[in-house]
C-alpha cells in the first residue's frame, strides 16, 4: 500500500474563507484505489510554501505519491506548476497530457489547466485543477497507470511488459 499525501493549494481555503472540498474528494478517490492517505494539508498559493510542503512530504515523510489540487490556472497567484517544477528531478509529461486529453471530452476549458507532474527522488508529484469535479476527473484519467509507475520508481518492478499484459 503506497503512502500518499493530498495538498490543497488555495488562499481562500487556507484563510478559511471557503471550505476545502477538493482535498477530501481527492483523498477519497485515492483511498478507494488502495492508497494510504494522510490528512489533507491546506496551504496558500505561495511558491515557497508549496515548494516547502512538497519537499517535506517527499524527503521527510517519504510519500510515494503527492497530489496537489489548485493553483494550475491563469490567476496571478496560480503557481503550483512552477513550484512543482522547481523541486522535481525529472518531468513526467505523459500524466498531464493524459489528464488534459481525457478532460477535453468533458470541457473545452480542460486546456486551461497548466498541471504538471514530475519525480523528486522516490516521490511522484501530480498537480490537479482546483475544483472538486475537475480534480477527481483529472485524477481518474491517470489513476490506473500510476501504481505501475510507483512500482518501478520504488524498485518493486522493472518488467513493464509483464505488468502491462496483466493490466489488460
Ligand atoms: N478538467 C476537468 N476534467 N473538468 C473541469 O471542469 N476545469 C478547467 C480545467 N480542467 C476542468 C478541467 C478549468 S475551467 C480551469 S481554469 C483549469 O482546469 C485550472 O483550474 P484551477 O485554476 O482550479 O487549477
Amino acid at each position: 500500500m503506497y503512502k500518499a499525501k493530498v495538498i490543497t493549494v488555495s488562499d481562500r481555503s487556507y484563510h478559511r474563507e471557503r471550505p476545502d472540498e477538493s482535498g477530501p474528494a481527492v483523498k477519497k478517490a485515492l483511498e478507494s484505489a488502495g492508497y494510504d492517505v494522510a490528512e489533507v494539508l491546506i496551504i496558500p498559493d505561495d511558491k515557497q510554501d508549496i515548494e516547502a510542503a512538497l519537499i517535506h512530504c517527499s524527503d521527510k515523510k517519504n510519500c510515494a505519491l503527492i497530489v496537489t489540487t489548485g493553483g494550475t490556472g491563469f490567476a496571478a497567484r496560480d503557481v503550483t506548476p512552477e513550484a512543482t517544477l522547481a523541486v522535481c528531478d525529472k518531468l513526467v509529461p505523459g500524466i498531464p497530457e493524459a489528464m488534459r486529453a481525457a478532460s477535453l471530452a468533458v470541457t473545452p476549458r480542460a486546456c486551461l489547466s497548466r498541471s504538471t507532474a514530475g519525480i523528486r527522488k522516490q516521490t511522484l508529484i501530480i498537480n490537479l485543477p482546483g475544483s472538486p469535479k475537475a480534480a477527481v476527473e483529472n485524477l481518474a484519467a491517470v489513476l490506473p497507470a500510476i501504481s505501475h509507475g510507483l512500482d518501478v520508481l520504488c524498485g518493486q518492478s522493472t518488467d513493464c511488459a509483464e505488468t502491462n499484459e496483466s493490466s489488460r
